[in-house]
């Protein structure tokens, strides 16, 4: 399975969900997953992710320092089976790439895995500094993504 997380930079959500989704595939021995970010921007190709995303996942565990942002291409929709959007802006950029049904079924607002229908955001911490909340909201909707998807490759 592999799954795609795209914010806007590249820098703060997306590089922070990767993280924590790769530490829960560990956990379960998921080992034919594979997770990646990107950003829609492109603004911050090739840098390392905000030292304040860093932080906090390293004191929940995660490390995310070794990250390199890049902007999302056609061809990610191609290959990722999931790629998971933060909020409806993300959302709405993604969908202008895909050239096929089968790609815009792909795309996906992480949070409504959590919260059914609700085109929820993960804010976006990049002004406000909340990247101890934005950690807690992605750590519990990819529990719920990973449950979802689980019991789906069972049936
Ligand atoms: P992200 O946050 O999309 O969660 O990586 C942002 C990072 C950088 C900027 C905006 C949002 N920026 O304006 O450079």
């Amino acid at each position: 399975m592999k799954v795609l997380m795209v914010c806007l930079g590249n820098i703060c959500r997306s590089p922070m969900a990767q993280g924590v989704l790769e530490k829960k595939i560990v956990e379960r021995s998921l080992s034919h997953w594979f997770v990646d970010s990107a950003g829609t921007s492109g603004w911050h190709d090739g840098e390392r992710p905000d030292h304040r995303a860093v932080l906090t996942s390293s004191q929940n565990g995660v490390d995310i320092s070794m990250q390199i942002s890049r902007k999302i291409t056609k061809k990610d929709l191609m290959i990722f089976d999931f790629v998971l959007a933060m909020d409806t802006s993300n959302y709405n950029d993604i969908l202008k790439l895909c050239d096929s049904e089968e790609e815009v079924h792909k795309v996906k607002m992480l949070m409504n895995y959590q919260y059914e229908n609700q085109n929820r955001a993960v804010p976006d911490p990049y002004y406000d500094g909340r990247f101890d909340e934005v950690f807690q909201l992605l750590n519990e909707s990819l529990d719920c993504f990973l449950d979802k998807v689980l019991v789906s490759e069972r049936i």
